[in-house]
């Protein structure tokens, strides 16, 4: 079969679900997955031909997108931060607001040690629901000299940010721990904490795409409407006790509340508390200082 008639059916096929140009991507990284070929081929070769071999991942991928399953579950990958990770549905599937959150993070640690002559050695940084690990491996990679520790509560998660970070060759010390358990203890203090918990509430599920609400974890999600700030209130807390004085605290937000998790830190006694916008223009993340 002709790969431009393979194209069309992609779009006959999934013309209901996604629009035109998300189609385009979809086929563009289905056959640069499954057969190497680089968008352009079409362009080079209108009359390029695939084998029956060839075609069937091809169709089967198309069959699983139909069902709206996420593309980087069907392909069992995605990117972050120019690194390649394996994604499942025990995983958040990264996103790029959080890469912003992550630059964040290494601009201020390059700016601080290049200023006062500080070994990045010296900095131990905590990932708090670490999921895919994309945040401790991102980090780990960018300055191999830092100490990094990432929790999440889910075992199934934590198989796969394990092997993420032996994957990309990321030295990370992984935990499993749930931050909402107050009895916590832990034998260490952290430099800087990190962390994108789920902050979605229950009553903007509608705003929210029926491919992430039928396939992303619930868990990674999702937050009562009555208690939208429970990850918040329960890190705020933790980094009082587990952040060195003068330590950072970097979260991503949920864009409609940046005004309260602000007011929710200041009443934690952080101070400097720095509110940013994603790239998209909506208030994203929020640094915070420990007294
Ligand atoms: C929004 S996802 C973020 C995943 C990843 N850090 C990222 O940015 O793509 C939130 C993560 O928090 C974890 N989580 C949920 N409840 C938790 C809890 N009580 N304690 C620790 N981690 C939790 C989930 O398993 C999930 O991996």
């Amino acid at each position: 079969m002709l790969l431009s008639e393979i194209k069309s059916i992609y779009h006959k096929e999934l013309g209901k679900i996604y629009p035109k140009e998300e189609i385009d991507h979809l086929f563009y990284r289905s056959i640069e997955h499954h057969l190497g070929l680089e968008r352009f081929v079409l362009v080079i070769q209108p009359q390029f031909t695939l084998t029956k071999g060839e075609e069937e991942p091809l169709f089967r991928t198309l069959s699983s997108l139909k069902q709206e399953i996420p593309l980087q579950y069907v392909l069992g990958k995605t990117h972050f931060m120019d690194l390649e990770f394996q994604v499942n549905e025990h995983v958040l599937i990264p996103r790029p607001e959080t890469e912003e959150l992550v630059h964040w993070v290494l601009d201020d640690i390059s700016s601080q040690t290049s200023d006062i002559g500080h070994q990045t050695s010296d900095i131990k940084v905590l990932d708090i629901g670490t999921g895919s690990g994309c945040i401790p491996v991102a980090l780990a990679k960018n300055l191999p000299n830092l100490e990094v520790h990432a929790l999440d509560i889910s075992s199934q998660a934590l198989k796969v940010a394990k092997e993420n970070a032996a994957k990309n060759k990321a030295e990370v010390t992984f935990h499993q721990h749930n931050i909402l358990d107050f009895s916590l203890k832990l034998e260490l203090e952290f430099d800087i904490i990190v962390s994108n918990p789920p902050y979605v509430r229950e009553m903007e599920k509608s705003k929210i795409e029926n491919n992430v609400k039928k396939f992303e974890p619930e868990m990674a999600l999702f937050v009562p409407d009555e208690k939208p700030l429970i990850f918040y209130e329960a890190i705020a807390q933790f980094a009082s006790k587990y952040l060195k004085d003068n330590g950072l605290l970097y979260l991503e937000i949920n864009q409609y509340l940046g005004q309260e998790t602000q007011a929710l830190l200041e009443a934690h006694n952080f101070l400097e508390i720095e509110l940013r916008k994603d790239i998209f223009g909506n208030d994203r993340m929020l640094k915070a200082k420990k007294r």
